[in-house]
């Protein structure tokens, strides 16, 4: 496959590995407890630290990185060498990637400056397969005279972790008053509202049982038209007007069309790649809303319409599941999943996150009423948790920073040894078992009573403990400090020891 090249994509590939691990700071609570986040950072480490809790969890990204349109806005700059904002992106789609669940997709919003090199790029990431359209958006309505064109549309960039599987889940759009509105019962028919489609079929593939001159009801003969052919047999259009499913206009003198029932149809429409202001609002539209939050506030500059992200959210997600935004701006995304009943989390780098997000969030919780809450019926309720990046897991040596948890360690070593999420806090030395091998961790005062003057040490009455655990007589993997069983002894209870934190691997 034909790959984008640049200066230091190397560098840019194997940093995805180099950034280490680091602890979230839990700042303020909002509202309800709740598992929503919002994490101020350079979303690259704060992605990198998720990544042992969320890994596959993720239903739907949402990104509006910035453009690189080489201007420098209110909140953030958008100035980047073209070739240092690829390698700004590829590491970060990586773990984007991998924080995508099997069944999950990711949205990236994006313009003419760098849409199709992001694309190649993407397409190396995800797999060309994985590429499921390019939406284009029409973000503005009004002219721009000054310039050679009037750019009047943006791309959201769309890819699937796997695609049938994004394919069998993601959801229909509602059908539309408009749409609804074309079903019409001009003939008082019992079975509803219909609408007619022609009866008519190309000729080029049909069957010579397609070609027939057609009889009315009141005995008008009707042909199809030059290159047409009849949809229906000539046997199945007598049971379809039998049967009232043919409409021949008011006076019976019409051509025949088919009837279409509104209780038949099917019960969405299949999203379409033309998105329109109409329907998803615009970037003034979006400033408004944020106008009308922030009456005196100082405004983020490139907000997206909240109408616009429903959509987004409406197609890839159902309620409860988590929507990320790794670039969260004015905190559209967040807001949008929130009032949808969606868990999500969100990550800021500048100053906005607690001048913009955090208090755009607290109104939604308390039943902000602009954007989409109308349309989807919000009243408020929920919270969230402001974290900032704590410090790394390990020190530059390899040492483990102490500041670390039970539970924290716990995730890291179950994600670094199984490559899937924590499955819950752990509280227990037993981590769990997976694919037949039970892991265990022995740190801090897990042990209670059990814990040696020197530390954490396996010992003979530690492994009864652990073996009281659960009934499992298979392998096991056990972190601790030191191992006083003998190597003959591990052998025989199938026990690989692994030492803290040389053994902890994947920093
Ligand atoms: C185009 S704005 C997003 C606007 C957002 N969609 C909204 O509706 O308000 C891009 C945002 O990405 C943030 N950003 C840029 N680099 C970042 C990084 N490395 N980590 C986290 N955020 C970053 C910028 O501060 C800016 O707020």
């Amino acid at each position: 496959m034909p790959l984008l090249d640049w200066i230091n994509k190397e560098h840019a590939k194997t940093s995805v590995r180099e950034v280490p691990f680091h602890l979230l700071n839990e700042v303020a609570t909002y509202g309800a407890a709740a598992d929503n986040l919002l994490i101020q950072g350079d979303n690259l480490l704060a992605l990198k630290a998720l990544i042992p809790f969320y890994a596959g969890r993720v239903k739907c990204i949402f990104i509006d990185p910035p453009y690189n349109t080489q201007s420098a806005f209110e909140h953030y700059d958008d100035k980047l060498e073209h070739s240092a904002w690829l390698s700004m992106m590829y590491p970060r789609l990586v773990l984007l990637r991998d924080l995508l669940s099997e069944d999950g997709s990711i949205w990236v919003s994006i313009d003419d400056n760098e849409a199709h090199y992001l694309k190649v790029l993407m397409d190396e990431i995800f797999g060309r397969r994985n590429f499921v359209t390019t939406i284009i958006w029409q973000q503005r309505t009004t002219r721009e005279n000054r310039k050679t064109f009037s750019n009047n549309h943006e791309y959201l960039m769309l890819y699937a972790k796997n695609y049938p599987h994004f394919a069998a889940t993601r959801n229909d759009l509602y059908l539309t008053e408009e749409v609804r509105s074309r079903y019409k019962n001009p003939d008082n028919d019992p079975r509803g509202a219909w609408q007619s489609v022609s009866a008519n079929a190309q000729a080029g593939h049909a069957t010579p049982s397609q070609f027939y001159t057609l009889i009315a009801p009141n005995g008008k003969q009707h042909n199809p038209p030059k290159g047409t052919c009849w949809r229906y047999t000539q046997e199945k259009i007598k049971t379809e007007i039998e049967a009232n499913n043919i409409w021949f206009g008011k006076d019976g003198n019409g051509v025949p069309r088919i009837k279409k029932f509104l209780a038949e149809a099917k019960s969405g429409l299949t999203p379409e790649t033309l998105w329109l202001a109409s329907e998803v609002g615009t970037n003034d539209f979006a400033k408004k809303h944020l106008i009308e939050l922030f009456r005196d506030g100082d405004l983020f500059d490139t907000p997206k319409p909240e109408s616009l992200i429903e959509r987004v959210i409406h197609i890839a997600t159902n309620p409860n599941d988590i929507v990320l935004d790794s670039f969260l701006g004015s905190g559209t995304t967040a807001a949008v999943a929130h009032k949808m009943n969606r868990r999500w989390i969100g990550i800021e780098l500048g100053d906005h996150a607690r001048s913009h997000c955090i208090p755009r969030l607290e109104k939604v919780i308390a039943g902000e009423a602009g954007g989409i809450s109308g349309a989807v019926n919000w009243t408020g309720g929920g919270g969230f948790r402001f974290c900032t990046l704590g410090a790394a897991v390990f020190h530059s040596q390899g040492e483990l920073n102490p500041a670390v948890d039970f539970a924290t360690l716990a995730a890291y070593i179950w994600h670094l040894e199984t490559g899937t999420p924590a499955p819950a806090s752990f509280t227990n030395p037993l981590l769990g078992i997976h694919n037949g091998v039970a892991y265990y961790l022995l740190y801090k005062d897990i042990l209670g009573a059990l814990r040696s003057a020197e530390g954490n040490l396996l010992t003979a009455a530690v492994l009864d403990w652990l073996k009281s655990l659960a009934a499992h007589d298979g392998a096991c993997v056990i972190y601790g400090d030191l191992t006083r069983l003998g190597a003959t002894r591990l052998a025989a209870e199938r026990i690989v020891f692994k030492q803290i934190p040389y053994d902890v691997t994947g920093r």
